[in-house]
């Protein structure tokens, strides 16, 4: 049976009103039985800090930051946890008596999803498109599972460079530009997480860095996923889009506010629909 209260929780970004995560947090709380208000709530970086303070007033417990507030975040919180210190972004906060606790759920998102889709980390050569925010949130996870080789190919190879100083104590890694391509090729794991695909911009890259039976790994979805996943038809490589680690970083952040993670595949399945 369902308590009567709702837990109060919401999404802040700029700009929020696309945004899934009320949909999916709706679906988890009728799953699991814990009636849900979550709301999207517009914010800039500036109106963050008190947009946070009228939520927790109004009895929020637990919220998540969409771009371009996952770095603001970091620096409101009273703890913030191993992923989110890693990634410099917290992408979950949940309420503590003396203010917040954050996370970053993204990296491990990923990771859920990875496994959901068979696509094997451990052992093998990984090859990381992209070395902005959204690059940063996977590498402790990413590396924590164990690659053979991490290599990051970015448009700016100094900001390629400067993650893998970063982690470089905690496995084989390498950085190059995108131009010129990796040292090594037989990669295994292509994994996208730049943002061109917002801009509709192609990007250079090339089927022979990977091997014949590699598969691919976009963090886009729906409209922004289009280019890459063209790419990919038409280079023969298996591809799957974010859609999954979306759905994956919110059950996390879910378990993170109730204690219960809920299932991933039902809500995966119904949103599949919608965008
Ligand atoms: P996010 O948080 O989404 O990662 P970000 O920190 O602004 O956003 O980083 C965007 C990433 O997409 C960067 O790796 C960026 O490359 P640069 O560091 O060279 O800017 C990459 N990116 C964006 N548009 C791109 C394009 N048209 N071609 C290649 N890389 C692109």
């Amino acid at each position: 049976m369902q308590s009567a209260h709702p837990i109060k929780l919401a999404v802040f970004g700029q700009p929020i009103s696309h945004s899934l995560s009320p949909r999916i947090h709706e679906m988890f709380g009728n799953q699991l039985g814990i009636p849900v208000d979550y709301q999207a709530i517009e914010s800039s970086p500036e109106q963050l800090p008190e947009r946070l303070i009228e939520f927790r007033d109004s009895g929020g417990m637990g919220a998540n930051l969409t771009l371009p507030l996952k770095e603001t975040g970091l620096e409101l919180c009273e703890y913030v946890d191993i992923g989110a210190r890693y990634a410099g972004a917290v992408n979950t906060l949940k309420a503590i008596k003396s203010g917040w606790h954050g996370y970053n759920t993204d990296g491990a998102g990923m990771m859920l999803d990875l496994d959901r889709l068979g696509l094997q980390v451990n052992g093998r050569n990984v090859l990381l498109i992209g070395a902005g925010g959204a690059a940063a949130g996977l590498l402790e996870p990413l590396l924590a599972a164990g690659p053979n080789l991490l290599c990051i190919l970015n448009r700016t190879p100094e900001r390629a460079s400067t993650l893998v100083d970063r982690f470089a104590h905690r496995g084989n890694l390498s950085a190059g530009g995108l131009e010129e391509g990796p040292d090594l090729t037989g990669f295994d794991l292509l994994i996208q997480s730049t943002s061109a695909g917002h801009n509709q911009d192609g990007l250079t890259l090339r089927r022979d860095w990977l091997n014949d039976n590699a598969r691919a790994y976009d963090l886009n979805y729906g409209r922004a996923h289009t280019g890459f996943n063209q790419w990919c038809q038409n280079n023969e490589l298996p591809v799957h889009d974010g859609l999954g680690m979306l759905v994956g970083q919110a059950a996390l952040a879910f378990e993170i506010w109730t204690g219960k993670r809920p299932e991933i595949q039902p809500v995966l399945t119904s949103i599949r629909g919608v965008v």
